[in-house]
C-alpha cells in the first residue's frame, strides 16, 4: 500500500555522488564527516508528489533535530513553552484552548492551527502571512506573543547545551550554530509530520465501501461533495483538497466563508492590503477535525455539531468578500438533523489515530 519516495534532489544527490548511492549517507556539509542517514518518508501512493527544499535533505539526524527543538522549552524566551505546549499531538497538533497562552500568559486572537501534511501548503497561518515553512518555523520562536525570543540568544543557548551542540554537528556537520540551522532542523521534522491513514484512506479504489465507514458516513461523504442544486451541501468546493481533504488548498486559497457581517480579524486583507481580502482565511485542512476542536481562525465553535449548525442556517450573506462558493446559492443551506449528523459522522472518518499516536512523532526526552 505504502509507497517510499524518492525526491528529486535525493535523486540527484545519489547520483552525482557514487559512494552516496551505494550507503545511502550524504555528508550534509559535501565534506566527509560525519555522515548523515537519509530519511525516507512515507505516504499513499495516490497522494499528489510534493518538492522539497533542494537545500535541505531530510535526514534521521536533521529530523531528531528538529523534533528535539520541538518539544524542548529551551526555545522560548523564559524556557517555559515549547512548540507542542500549543501544538498537540493527541490534538492532531493544535491547541484545545481557543486562543493560545504565550509565555507571560498573554492570550493570542488566533486558534493554533493543526499541524500534518505541510509539504502541500502554499500559504501558512490564518492569514497566509508565510509562504514556505522555513519562513514560518521561525516566526512564533520570535513573535512577542508567543515564545519571544530573539533567535541569537536562542543560538547562544543551544551553543552552551552539549546535546545540541551534538545534534547540530550531526545534523549539519557545523560548530557554530545559525538561525538557518535551526529553521532547517524543525522545517525537516515538520515535513515527516504526514498523516495518510485515516479510515478515509482506505477507502481508495474500493468497492465494498461499508466495510471502511459507516452508511451514515458515506451519505455524510455524498453530502459533503454535491453540490445544492443536487441536495448536497458542496463542501467539497472550497475543502476540495487531495488527497481526502488532508491538504489544504493546492493554490493555498483564502476564503471568506460568511462567519461575520463585520471582520475585527481582517486576516488576509492584512497581508495584502486589498479591501477584496478583508475576512479571507485560510481554507483549513479538515484531517483530524473530530479532535481539533474549538474551531475556526478563533476557535469560536467548540463542537462539530456547532459548524454543522453554523454552515447550514447562519451564514452571514451579506458578509463583504463572502466566497462565491457561498454567495451563488443565496440563501442557506438548511439541513436537516440527518444530514448535520451524517456530515459529522463523515467528518470522523478524516481522524487518523496511527498519526496521533505515532511514536517517531512524539516528545523524545
Ligand atoms: C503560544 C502557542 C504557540 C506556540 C508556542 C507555537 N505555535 Fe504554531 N501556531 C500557533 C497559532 C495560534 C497559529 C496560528 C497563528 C495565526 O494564524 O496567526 C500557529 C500556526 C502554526 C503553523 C501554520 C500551520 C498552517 O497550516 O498554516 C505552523 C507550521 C506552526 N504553527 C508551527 C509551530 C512551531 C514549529 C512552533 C515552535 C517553534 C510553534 N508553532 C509554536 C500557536 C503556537
Ligand atoms: C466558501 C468556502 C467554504 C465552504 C463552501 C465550506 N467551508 Fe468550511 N471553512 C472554510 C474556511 C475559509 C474556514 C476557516 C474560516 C475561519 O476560521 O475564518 C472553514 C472552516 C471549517 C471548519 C473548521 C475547521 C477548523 O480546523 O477550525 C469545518 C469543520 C468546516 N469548515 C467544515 C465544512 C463543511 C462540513 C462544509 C459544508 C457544509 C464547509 N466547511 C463548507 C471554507 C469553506
Amino acid at each position: 500500500m505504502i509507497r517510499k519516495i524518492s525526491f528529486t534532489a535525493l535523486l540527484l544527490l545519489l547520483l552525482v555522488t557514487k559512494s552516496c548511492k551505494k550507503d545511502q549517507y550524504i555528508s550534509p556539509t559535501g565534506g566527509d564527516e560525519p555522515k548523515a542517514k537519509l530519511y525516507t518518508l512515507e505516504h499513499q501512493p495516490w497522494y499528489p508528489q510534493f518538492n522539497l527544499p533542494a537545500d535541505n535533505v531530510l535526514t534521521e539526524e536533521g529530523v531528531m533535530l528538529g523534533r528535539m527543538l520541538f518539544y524542548d522549552p529551551i526555545v522560548s524566551g523564559d524556557s517555559t513553552l515549547s512548540c507542542a505546549s500549543c501544538h498537540r499531538q493527541t490534538k492532531g497538533f493544535s491547541d484545545q484552548r481557543r486562543v493560545s497562552k504565550g509565555i507571560t500568559g498573554q492570550l493570542g486572537n488566533r486558534q493554533a492551527m493543526p499541524l500534518h501534511n505541510l509539504m502541500w501548503n502554499k500559504l501558512f497561518f490564518w492569514d497566509g502571512r508565510s509562504k514556505t515553512l522555513r519562513e514560518q518555523v521561525l516566526v512564533p520562536i520570535q513573535a512577542h506573543d508567543e515564545m519571544n525570543m530573539n533567535l541569537y540568544s536562542l543560538v547562544k543557548k543551544l551553543s552552551n547545551t552539549p546535546r545540541y551542540q551534538t545534534q547540530f554537528k550531526k545534523a549539519f556537520n557545523t560548530n557554530e550554530i545559525e538561525p538557518l540551522h535551526l529553521a532547517k532542523g524543525l522545517e525537516q521534522f515538520l515535513v515527516t509530520m504526514i498523516s495518510f491513514n485515516a479510515p478515509i484512506d482506505k477507502l481508495w479504489g474500493r468497492t465494498d465501501t461499508l466495510n471502511v465507514i459507516s452508511a451514515s458516513a458515506l451519505r455524510g461523504l455524498n453530502i459533503f461533495m454535491q453540490p445544492t442544486e443536487m441536495g448536497g451541501a458542496d463542501c467539497f468546493h472550497c475543502h476540495s483538497n487531495i488527497p481526502f481533504f488532508g491538504i489544504n488548498s493546492l493554490n493555498g486559497s483564502m476564503s471568506n466563508n460568511g462567519l461575520d457581517l463585520v471582520h475585527t480579524d481582517k486576516g488576509f486583507g492584512n497581508i495584502t492590503g486589498l479591501s477584496t481580502d478583508i475576512g479571507k482565511f485560510k481554507i483549513p485542512s479538515l484531517r483530524n477535525v473530530a479532535v481539533t476542536s474549538p474551531y475556526m481562525h478563533d476557535g469560536r465553535f467548540t463542537t462539530l455539531e456547532e459548524v454543522m449548525d453554523f454552515y447550514s442556517d447562519n451564514i452571514q450573506l451579506n458578509s463583504p468578500n463572502l466566497d462565491i462558493n457561498i454567495a451563488s446559492h443565496a440563501k442557506q443551506l438548511s439541513l436537516s438533523s440527518q444530514q448535520k449528523a451524517d456530515l459529522v459522522e463523515f467528518l470522523k472518518t478524516l481522524t487518523d489515530t496511527t498519526y496521533l499516536n505515532n511514536p517517531a512523532l512524539k516528545n523524545p526526552f
